[in-house]
């Protein structure tokens, strides 16, 4: 399963690439908000860092206005993906982008259903958000297994990214599960190497070399 950085933030970008677990990005107007930078600057800038997919979100809601903010997007770097919105709007965007060959990331899906459509539309990614139904009483992980086997029935060559991750257990999940890609917080990148029991027999490794040392 390929690791994104699902963050806008540079240097937790780069600490990730530093731990060889950055195969890509995702960011979202909120994710931009947070770092504190200019849209345009920040992603030109995580294109420098990073050697993967790099998601970069439109914010019209017309299929017209997604494609003209797209296309100079997509001039950046090679490795930009757009990101839009999951309406018919953003469906009949795609459709134009990829046969341009520029490469889509359906965001914003909620069901199996949102997730067909978009294959159909040829997207490269489709991007199921497993917290944000978490968080009003649905099965997030659910929704990838569902994806994942409407993908498989008819080789659809879209990858599934699970997004909006909140802890280790969504990411293991998605592994078992087979979904191509994870899109994780910082936090959490960094919380899936710890075990206080790799902690503690670290401890006591050290403390015995000591002993055995005198
Ligand atoms: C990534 O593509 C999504 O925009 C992101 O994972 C959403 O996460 P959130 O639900 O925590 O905002």
């Amino acid at each position: 399963m390929k690791i994104f950085a699902d963050t806008a933030i540079v240097d937790e970008i780069k600490k990730c690439v530093s731990w060889g677990l950055c195969d890509g990005v995702t960011t979202n107007p909120s994710l931009i908000m947070k770092s504190g930078r200019k849209f345009e600057e920040v992603v030109t800038e995580i294109t420098q860092i990073v050697d993967g997919p790099i998601s970069a979100e439109v914010v019209s809601l017309d299929a017209e206005g997604m494609i003209k903010e797209a296309r100079p997007l997509s001039k950046i770097h090679k490795n930009i993906v757009i990101k839009i919105p999951m309406t018919l709007e953003g469906i009949k965007a795609v459709k134009v982008l990829e046969k341009e060959g520029i490469r889509c990331n359906v965001t914003l899906v909620f069901s199996a259903n949102q997730a067909l459509l978009a294959a159909k539309a040829g997207a490269s990614y489709v991007s199921p958000f497993v917290g944000r139904l978490d968080d009003i009483g649905q099965d997030g992980m659910q929704l990838i297994e569902e994806i994942m086997a409407v993908f498989s029935n008819y080789g659809f060559k879209t990858e599934v990214i699970v997004a909006s991750v909140r802890h280790p257990i969504h990411v293991k999940q998605a592994a078992m599960l087979g979904a191509h890609i994870c899109t994780i917080p910082f936090k959490v990148i960094e919380q899936l190497s710890k075990h206080s029991l790799t902690d503690m027999g670290i401890k006591k490794f050290l403390d015995d070399w000591d002993k055995a040392k005198k």
